[in-house]
């Protein structure tokens, strides 16, 4: 499973990022408004930050508009992600910025069948929002195994990724995976919990105390 943060806080994504464990980052309008700056400045250095997919959303809602948006954003560099909305007008964009080369990212998907139309109309990936989902009372993540066996039933016209986003907590992350789903996009606390583990702090902290009492170093060798 493919790991991406979802975020545009720059500093979190660097610190992250040195890890080696991320593949990519996504973005929306609401994140690039709560962390502030040129959202074309903001988006090229993340872009520089890290080598895998960057998504970056249009705004825009009208299909021309979109196509010319979406075109304009992956000039920022070559491993941008154009973000779509799941509206006819957002899907009609994805064909077109697919067609010409472009990758996109379907989001706000809420379905199966928007999933579906989604992967017809060439999307690289899709993005169901399991919290958004689970919030209203619905099971987010019955919708990522729906999606997912629907894609597996045709291999050889589905590309599409599943992309679960709207993570909330680790167990969203781990179902995700036992699912199948291709990546999950996890906001940078959510990703810092996955490695978390009282037993883990507990054995580690008993390891070393009982390594202090035999008086040796191992690099002293
Ligand atoms: O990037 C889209 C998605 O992950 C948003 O999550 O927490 O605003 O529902 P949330």
């Amino acid at each position: 499973m493919k790991f991406f943060v979802d975020t545009a806080d720059i500093a979190e994504i660097r610190d992250l990022a040195a890890t080696g464990l991320l593949d990519g980052v996504t973005t929306n309008p609401s994140l690039v408004a709560k962390n502030g700056g040129d959202f074309f400045e903001v988006v090229k250095e993340i872009c520089a930050l890290v080598s895998g997919p960057v998504s970056a959303e249009v705004t825009a809602i009208e299909v021309d508009a979109m196509v010319a948006e979406g075109r304009k954003l992956a000039e920022i560099a070559p491993n941008i992600t154009v973000k779509v909305p799941l509206t006819w007008d957002g899907l009609k964009a994805c064909r077109s910025l697919a067609q010409g080369g472009i990758k996109v990212n379907v989001t706000l998907c809420f379905s199966s069948a928007q999933a579906l139309l989604a992967a017809k109309a060439g999307a690289t990936f899709v993005s169901p929002f399991v919290g958004r989902l689970d919030d209203i009372g619905q099971n987010g993540m019955a919708l990522i195994g729906e999606i997912c066996t629907i894609y597996r039933n045709y291999p050889e016209t589905i590309t599409t990724q599943v992309l679960v986003a709207s993570i909330r907590h680790p167990l969203h992350v781990i179902e995700a995976a036992k699912l199948g789903a291709h990546v999950a996009t996890i906001p940078p606390k959510i990703l810092r919990l996955l490695v978390a583990h009282p037993l883990t702090d507990k054995g580690l902290a008993a390891f070393l105390a009982d390594w202090e009492k035999t008086g040796q170093a191992i690099l002293a060798r």
